[in-house]
């Protein structure tokens, strides 16, 4: 009895998601029954879940390094194995795992990221490798680099004095985490692309908001998830930035602006090697993509250094005859100058404490291009591999007495290499590795100088939602200086 072409065509249809079941289950049984030895120790959990449902909820204990801590003592402190988000991962520990992925970058392995991110930014540095993410970050880095950030500093100033104006002054408590988030937005708008309208800058931050809440998230875009509402108001913010970023263009024409006004209009001066400008989407992409890699760490920062000066009288007081000498040295209403930053040496410790104890990433992820072995065990190409700060920073070995906050490890030599990375490292190295700290020293230059201030809820526990925040906002009680109230 022959059958019908219909009926092929059935089971077919039927047949060949069940053949690819059948591979996956047989597969995945065989992986975690009889794994090879030659692949890193460790365990790939459940099937498709990974170790996922164990990664996340650590991030909401006091101690989220402990994923990879304990699997490091249980397993192998080099490499171990793991399954998290549907991938296979190696994780990389201690400085040499961490030397090994940050110089290895378009040699044995690539930076990646979820589908999620590089869908919503799609012209970005976050979708490019190899020489072209080389060419991007070059380009990127001429308006971030020492020499655009000494024309900022004064204008971070006027911005946190303006700041303070709105959202401190009269005030008697305030939540610190929320306000340090619209300061933090705000100055982004203004430092980025001259936004300076609130009411501008107010219908930004709502579609950021909604952005920020999808962009990590299952790429599924349906009415209703969380992916299908970022990639809306990623819409709508890259329209409002299209706009501006003609507006400019036009007046950069005109000579009616200078290049160097903000960071758009650098990158729509700046050209690569062969002379060529980036293109109208790389530049909104990326408009987008440094919001969003700056916005949470930088917030997350500044909140948890807020934290540690209100419980650490001594850091405080340390941190302020600091801050008070620099003022002294001012004519008054002089601006903060990049010369002042540099004197900001004990401010500037905190401030690295502060990202050891907590750092706002907790490790980004690479993909290996070839097969390779690494201390003794083999690592498939196409493997994801995983290294996070959590390895090195609370080692006793690299970090004597490791939950202690002492700012003075960072004098001299400071730490080893490759044991303080809270900004990564090598050829993907965070780009505003040098934005961000004079960012973080002007905010507390303003702050400590005129207040004191005590946490309403000693002990707030800081959790990862994916950046730490205390978890109930840091409600905080002020008490301005007599001097300055
Ligand atoms: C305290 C603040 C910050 C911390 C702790 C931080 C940390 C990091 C880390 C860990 C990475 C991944 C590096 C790697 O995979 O090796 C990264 C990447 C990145 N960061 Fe930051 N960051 C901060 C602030 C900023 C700011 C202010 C900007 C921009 C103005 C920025 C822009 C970027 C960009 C564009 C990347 C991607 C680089 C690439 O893919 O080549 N970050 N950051």
């Amino acid at each position: 009895m022959f059958s019908s072409p219909d009926h092929d065509n059935i089971m077919i249809l039927v047949a060949t998601p069940c053949l690819l079941l059948l591979y996956f289950v047989i597969k995945t049984l065989r992986e975690r029954l009889f794994p090879d030895p030659q692949l890193p120790p460790g365990s790939l959990g459940w099937p498709l879940l990974g170790e996922t449902l164990q990664f996340l909820p650590t991030r909401r204990t006091p101690k989220p390094e402990r994923f990879v801590s304990d699997r490091m003592k249980k397993y192998n402190p080099q490499v171990f194995k793991t399954s998290l988000f549907g991938e296979t991962v190696a994780v990389f520990c201690g400085p040499a795992g961490n030397k090994f992925l940050f110089s290895n970058e378009n040699k044995l392995v690539n930076l990646w990221w979820p589908t999620s991110v590089k869908k919503l930014m799609k012209s970005s540095l976050s979708n490019v490798v190899g020489d072209d993410a080389k060419r991007m970050r070059k380009m990127l880095l001429t308006s971030l680099d020492r020499d655009a950030l000494k024309r900022y500093i004064d204008r971070m100033d006027l911005v946190a004095q303006n700041h303070i104006r709105t959202h401190w002054e009269g005030k008697e408590e305030l939540k610190l985490h929320p306000t340090i988030n619209l300061y933090t937005f705000e100055l982004s708008c203004r430092l980025f692309a001259s936004i300076d309208d609130p009411t501008h800058i107010s219908k930004l931050a709502h579609h950021f908001d909604i952005f920020l809440k999808g962009v990590i998230h299952f790429p599924i875009y349906v009415p209703g998830t969380p992916f299908y509402r970022a990639s809306k108001a990623a819409d709508a913010i890259k329209e409002e930035l299209r706009l501006i970023a003609r507006r400019r263009r036009e007046a950069l024409d005109k000579k009616m602006e200078s290049h160097r006004k903000d960071l758009l209009s650098h990158l729509l001066v700046t050209t690569d090697a062969s002379g060529k400008l980036l293109s109208e989407s790389e530049i909104v992409d990326n408009m987008l993509m440094l919001l969003f890699a700056s916005h949470d760490t930088t917030t997350s920062a500044m909140t948890c250094v807020m934290k540690y000066l209100a419980e650490l009288p001594e850091v405080y007081e340390m941190v302020l005859r600091e801050q008070l000498d620099i003022a002294k040295s001012k004519e008054a209403g002089e601006l903060l100058k990049w010369e002042d930053i540099q004197r900001m040496r004990d401010s500037c410790n905190v401030v690295s404490e502060v990202l050891r104890m907590i750092p706002p990433i907790r490790g980004t992820f690479r993909k290996a291009l070839v097969d390779f072995t690494y201390a003794g065990y083999k690592i498939p190409k196409g493997w994801k591999l995983y290294w996070s700060p959590d390895s090195t920073t609370k080692d006793p070995a690299y970090f004597p007495n490791p939950e202690e906050f002492d700012p003075s490890r960072y004098e001299g030599a400071g730490p080893a290499p490759y044991t303080f990375v809270p900004f990564g490292g090598g050829g993907r190295v965070c780009i505003g590795n040098e934005y961000s700290r004079p960012q973080i020293l002007v905010f507390m230059h303003n702050i400590v100088k005129r207040f004191k201030w005590d946490l309403l809820i000693p002990d707030e526990k800081v959790t990862y939602d994916p950046m730490p925040a205390p978890s109930h906002g840091l409600p905080i009680r002020i008490q301005p200086h007599q001097s300055s109230a």
